[in-house]
């Protein structure tokens, strides 16, 4: 399926990507400037970083996701679109090289963000055919977006910016969690709370 410039195969290993990622994507693209390395958390097909890499192709490119399946599709994505992308599988920061650390221009990720609860309302053809791990971050739905504010600030270089899709609903709590990066929360084309971005301070 196409997103962005690329093509990205999908299956039920994987999330399949959706319009307000493609918009994350652009977002991201026009706050940064010539970036050198640049991070997608939460990976699954691949689909951010893939496309990050064939947008800024002398940028160093890392993925993560925790799903070994999710992992394995991404690469076999990044090797058929003939980028080069790391990919690593693991939670969130923790795959990747300590070098890194203060060091990184753009962190991107659509993570998980709904709750337990929220499963159950999806529609079957999601909740029956997408991996629940790729939906639910736990019994709030900001967990993970918490977590990636958290350690954030210590893996951007200063100025750094860090883009994330969240849930409509979470826009003030997220704001609150991304306070240490100024987070700013951003509506989508439909006048939706679909976004944070935050950078880090100088
Ligand atoms: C909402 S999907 C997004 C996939 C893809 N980035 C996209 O935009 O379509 C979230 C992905 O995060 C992964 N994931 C969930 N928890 C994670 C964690 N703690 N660390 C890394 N990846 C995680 C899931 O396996 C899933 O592939």
């Amino acid at each position: 399926m196409p997103f962005g410039p690329i093509e990205v195969a999908v299956d039920p290993r994987v999330l399949v990507p959706r319009p307000e990622t493609e918009q994350l994507y652009e977002i991201a693209c026009d706050i940064v400037d010539d970036p050198m390395v640049i991070v997608d958390l939460c990976t699954g097909s691949g689909n951010l970083a893939i496309a990050l890499k064939h947008t800024f192709p002398s940028a160093t490119v890392y993925a993560t996701d925790i799903s070994p399946d999710a992992a394995d599709l991404a690469r076999e994505n990044a090797r058929d679109a003939g980028l080069d992308v790391t990919i690593l599988g693991g939670d969130l920061f923790e795959p990747l090289p300590h070098h890194l650390r203060g060091r990184i221009d753009l962190i991107v990720s659509n993570p998980p963000y709904l709750a337990v609860a929220e499963l159950a309302d999806l529609p079957i053809d999601v909740r029956d055919h997408e991996p629940t791990v790729a939906l639910v971050a736990g019994p709030v739905g900001d967990e993970v977006l918490a977590r990636i504010a958290e350690a954030a600030p210590e893996w951007l270089r200063p100025g750094g910016v860090v883009v994330c899709e969240i849930s409509e609903f979470h826009g003030p709590a997220v704001a609150g969690h991304f306070v240490s990066v100024d987070g700013e929360i951003k509506q989508d084309l439909f006048g939706k709370e679909r976004f944070v971005i935050g950078a880090a301070r100088q």
